[in-house]
């Protein structure tokens, strides 16, 4: 039966990623609740894929590491002596205890050795021999082969900045397939700036999908923002892109004057992100990669939020926010910092009531279905494409 039910929803699949966007109509209720979906989208996109797991400004030095758990599975990301980047399981290879735990360890920090914390067993972190076993102490009267036992690398790209890493040895590199949208977004100069600050809310009540589509659209502006954001970012003023593929953009123009606008969208004025053009000083632009990681770009700051099911029906949201390097040498830096986390909940918030509001909608019985997009929805349409172009015939194999 649950397999019937797959097929089902499968084929509904392929039928919405042909429809032209004046046709387009929501993804199957189920989609958003199934198990056997929800597996699907494990092994196809999420383990399949490329993910953001932060941005490089967090290992910046040599021994510095950064936990991540984007994969649904442990991760970490080391810089090592010469500069190069490594993704690592943090899965030790003696009784596979977790390296790094959060209860015990910051998410970031710098290490000369991994050492786990059970046993005391220590992996490299240095060059080729990233997650080599150095040390496993009283081993010595076992038929045991130090040299093969190393921690499992991923893939890791550098994007724009951000850490990207990826657990299929066979996808395509990700660069190429974002080279438009590195043109698009270099004004920001991304790779240069730093960490303001972090944000999670673990264990949101909606499958992962939700979330992704309501931060892939500003027609809700007028609606779960009414009072923040529509003001100053009018959802009917943004012109989407016509984009194909693996990412979108869009553009909002600030309402009134640039300047008391971008106060109004941040919470305060930040410092500016040196060398803008007089179209980035003048609005928000939206740059989203399926499957998991939309981008708000404004003329002080760059925040990204990422998406990570943790169930069907539930998921973490990370946000990192940006800012140009000199921003934290002004001295109303922490003001800055307060004010802009403080709107970052507000927003956040709002958009939950929305988020888990339309999960119990899609949780009754039978499903809602055939609801339809406005043009500002374009990127959820087009979301619907990366999606079946990834899980539809895949999904059909024995
Ligand atoms: S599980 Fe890591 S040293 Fe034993
Ligand atoms: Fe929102």
């Amino acid at each position: 039966m649950p397999h019937r039910e797959l097929a089902s929803l499968l084929d509904e699949l392929t039928r919405l990623a042909s429809l032209p966007l004046e046709r387009g109509e929501t993804l199957p209720a189920r989609a958003y609740s199934s198990e056997d979906f929800y597996r699907l989208e494990r092994e196809h996109v999420f383990r399949a894929d490329w993910l953001c797991a932060g941005h490089a400004n967090q290992v910046a030095r040599p021994g510095d590491y950064l936990r991540t758990e984007v994969l649904g599975e442990p991760v970490v990301v080391t810089r090592d002596e010469d500069g190069t980047l490594h993704a690592l399981s943090r899965v030790c290879r003696h009784r596979f205890m977790d390296v790094l735990p959060p209860e015990t360890t910051p998410e970031q920090g710098a290490l000369k050795r991994l050492t786990c914390p059970y046993h005391a067993w220590t992996y490299r972190l240095n060059g080729e021999y990233a997650g080599q076993l150095a040390g496993a102490p009283l081993m010595g009267r076992v038929d045991f082969d130090r040299a093969a036992c190393r921690l499992p690398r991923y893939r890791l790209e550098v994007w724009n900045g951000l850490l990207m890493i990826c657990a299929d040895p066979h996808a395509p590199a990700l660069g190429r397939q974002l080279d438009g949208l590195t043109t698009k977004l270099a004004p920001y100069r991304l790779p240069d700036l730093v960490v303001a600050y972090t944000a999670a809310w673990e264990g949101v009540g909606a499958n992962w999908k939700v979330a992704l589509e309501n931060g892939s659209e500003n027609y809700h502006h007028m609606g779960s923002h009414a009072a923040t954001l529509e003001p100053v970012l009018p959802g009917k003023d943004t012109v989407v892109d016509d984009c194909d593929g693996r990412w979108f953009t869009m553009y909002t123009p600030f309402a009134a004057d640039s300047l008391r606008a971008a106060e109004g969208a941040t919470g305060a004025v930040g410092t500016v992100i040196p060398g803008l053009g007089e179209r980035e000083l003048s609005g928000m632009t939206i740059a989203g990669v399926f499957p998991h990681l939309v981008m708000a770009l404004l003329p002080d700051s760059v925040t990204f939020a990422r998406w990570i099911p943790t169930g069907p029906a539930t998921h973490d949201a990370h946000f990192t926010v940006l800012v140009p390097p000199e921003a934290r040498a002004e001295p109303g830096f922490d003001a800055y910092v307060d004010a802009s986390r403080q709107q970052l909940e507000t927003i956040q918030n709002e958009d939950a009531v929305a988020i888990r509001g339309v999960q119990r909608g899609l949780a009754t019985d039978p499903g809602p279905s055939g609801g339809r997009f406005s043009h500002l929805e374009r990127p959820l349409w087009q979301f619907q494409r990366y999606l079946a172009d990834r899980l539809a015939q895949r999904g059909r194999l024995p």
